[in-house]
Formats: C-alpha cells, structure tokens, sequence
C-alpha cells in the first residue's frame, strides 16, 4: 500500500486499503457509519467492501449528475436524521465525482459538519474529484455554482474498483489525468502520449502519480488562492460546455468529455499568446481527438458566453483562464477576449 499524506488530508492507495479502513474504522470509533452509493456502486463495489465494514447504514441516490442538486442533499440529510446520524457520525462516499461532491457537501454542512471518507471508484474521482476538498453541487443547472472547501478525513483508492467501470468512464477519467500532465509535468504527458489507455497496463502506477500531483498542488493551496486554479485548464470553455449539454442533449457530455473541449481550445489561446508552439497545440488535440470523439453539437457562442460569465473564477466581469505557459506548466488569471476564445472554440472544430 502506499500512503500519501499531506497537513489537510490522507491517502492510502492500493490493493489492501480495504483492510487500512476496517482498521482506521475501529480506531476512530465513529457513533454511526453510513455510505452513500447510487445503484451501481451498490452492485459492483459495495459487495467489495461490505465485508470490512460492520453495522453500516447504506444511503441511496440515482447516479448522474442530474443528481447533484440540492434535493438530492436534502434526502441524504433527511436519511441521516431520520437514523439518528449524531455528530460523531461518519459518511463513507463510495462513488464517483457526483457522489464524492455531493456527498462531501451534505457530510459538511450536517450539523455543521460531520466526518466524511471517499472510496473513489471512477478513474476520475480517484484522480481528481474525491482528493482536494472542494465539495459542491449544482445550481439551476450551473456547475458546482454552491459548495465549501471540506477535506474528507481519508481517502482511499482501491483500483480494483476500476475492473467493472465502462470504457467511456475509464476515458472520462483519462481527461483529467492528462491535464495533470499538461499542466505540471512534462515527462508524464510524453509517457501518456505513448499510452493506449483502453490496455494501459500500468493503468495504477498512472493514477498513483496523477493522484500525487493534484495532492502536491493542493496542500500548496488548498483554497485556491493561487497555484490551484492551474487545475482549471480547460475548464473555462469546459464547463460552459458541460453546462449547455446538460441542458440540450438527450445523452450529455460527460464532464471529462467536456474538459478535452477546453483543453483544445484553451490550448489554442496558449498557443496565441506565444507559449506553446503550433506543433504541441497539435499533439495536443491529435492527442484528445484520437481518443474521445467530437461532439457534435455546435452551442451558440452567446450561450457559451454567458455561462463562462457566470464561471466562479472571474473577476470584475472579465471571463479568467488557466492556461498553458508551456507543456508542464500552466499559467493562472490570464484574460482572453471574447473574439479570441470564439477563435480558440472554431480551433477545435476546425
Ligand atoms: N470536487 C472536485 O474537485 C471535482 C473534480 C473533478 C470533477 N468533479 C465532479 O465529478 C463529477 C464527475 O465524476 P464521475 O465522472 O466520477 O461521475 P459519476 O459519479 O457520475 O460516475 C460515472 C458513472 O459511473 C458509475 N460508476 C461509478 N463507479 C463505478 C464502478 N466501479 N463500476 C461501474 N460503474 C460505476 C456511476 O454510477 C455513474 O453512472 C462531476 O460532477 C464533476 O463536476 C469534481
Ligand atoms: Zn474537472
């Protein structure tokens, strides 16, 4: 097992971290365990990790991120009042990013905050979503628009999770792994770009060094004041997407299927400055178009416009991006304008 423990939070990672929580579980002697999942983590992971666990309350909510609403906490607060969840109460978040989001909002505000875990079992949240302590929701459709900075107690990353995920979720998590690389570490991007990841057979070795950099950059910033917001590359132009799928698309984009939208495009704008050359913003896109297809809607550019204003990392009405300074290191609170990211969108369908 390998560890990775910073001032704010803890995570094991590896085949025998099951056994770590059982034993974590009894040292910290919690008044209630509850573990919230959606029906699919309670087919494929909950019978994995039930055997470890005793006298648990499971909690169930319809997976998607139609769930990530408000109504959705208010059920997950309504099942820990109603079995009597005091706050010595322990909420385990067996899932994906919506419910490590959702699940951590409703841990944080119970009573004024109760102790939360995150068992990850997508690619994307044992990468990104259930490390960094940023738990949110959405509202009226706009992204992660309500939330609070909340470390869960530990987080543990048990691959074996990934045997049974579909291959669209494996990539969906592959964007966010590679923005790791993109924006931190060269090598890594160059080992990715080798990569097939449908038989990565170092899939583990992968996560545990995306993990390790997301967690190296958030306990140097944990509120996000300034180097975290590198993690944002592509998520300026990626969210205004992922929003307008949401609302208009039968099947919407997934969120990492988003971001490599952003990444293209904001790639574009780092190209425009002078910071990467023609030649990577290529390998860039090559790299993203070969493995995810191209969406094929074409949102109005006003719409995009406007939920980009809306993005929580704007100041003073100027749309704010992260962008790339070079392969390995990006560049935060850079202001493009409105004619320069219609250019960057046209890039990726060009
Ligand atoms: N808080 C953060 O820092 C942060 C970072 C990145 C993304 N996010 C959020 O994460 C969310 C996306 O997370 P996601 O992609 O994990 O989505 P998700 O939680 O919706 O999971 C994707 C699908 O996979 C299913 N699933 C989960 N584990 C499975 C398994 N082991 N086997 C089979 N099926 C399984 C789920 O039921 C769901 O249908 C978005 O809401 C995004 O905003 C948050
Ligand atoms: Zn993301």
């Amino acid at each position: 097992m390998k560890e990775i423990f910073t001032k704010e939070f803890r995570i094991f990672f590896g085949e025998d971290v099951l056994e770590q929580l059982a034993e974590n579980l009894i040292e910290n002697a919690y008044s209630k365990v509850f573990v919230l999942m959606d029906e699919n983590t309670e087919k494929h992971c909950w019978p994995m990790l039930k055997p470890y666990l005793v006298d648990t309350f499971p909690i169930r909510i319809q997976s998607g991120e139609a769930s990530k609403t408000i109504q959705t906490v208010q059920q997950v607060w309504t099942a820990l009042q109603e079995n009597f969840a005091d706050r010595h109460a322990l909420l385990i978040n067996l899932g994906g990013g919506v419910l490590s989001d959702l699940g951590g909002f409703a841990a944080a505000t119970y009573k004024r905050g109760i102790h939360f875990m995150n068992i990850p079992t997508t690619l994307l949240a044992m990468v990104d979503a259930a490390v960094g302590g940023k738990q949110g929701i959405d509202l009226d459709g706009h992204k992660n628009a309500v939330g609070v900075f909340k470390h869960p107690q530990e987080i543990f990353i048990y691959p074996a999770f990934l045997n049974t995920l579909p291959d669209v979720e494996r990539r969906n998590g592959f964007a966010e792994l590679s923005k790791h690389g993109l924006i931190k570490d060269s090598d890594f991007w160059l080992e990715l770009v080798k990569t097939d990841e449908k038989k990565a057979e170092n899939l583990d070795k992968l996560i545990y060094k995306s993990i390790k950099i997301k967690a190296a950059i958030v306990s140097k910033d944990p509120l996000e004041e300034g180097i975290r917001k590198s993690l944002n590359f592509g998520h300026t132009i990626g969210h205004a997407f992922e929003t307008h799928s949401l609302i208009h698309d039968e099947k919407p984009l997934k969120h990492g299927e988003a971001v490599v939208i952003g990444m293209i495009a904001e790639a574009w704008l780092s190209k425009n400055l002078g910071w990467i050359s023609e030649k990577e913003l290529h390998a860039i896109k090559n790299y993203f178009l070969s493995r995810f297809p191209k969406y094929s809607a074409q949102p109005d550019f006003e719409t995009l416009l406007v939920y980009m204003r809306n993005d929580k990392k704007n100041r003073n009405g100027q749309i704010n991006f992260s962008l790339l300074k070079k392969i390995g290191k990006a560049k935060i609170d850079v202001n493009c304008s409105e004619e320069e990211i219609q250019h960057a969108i046209a890039f990726y369908y060009s």
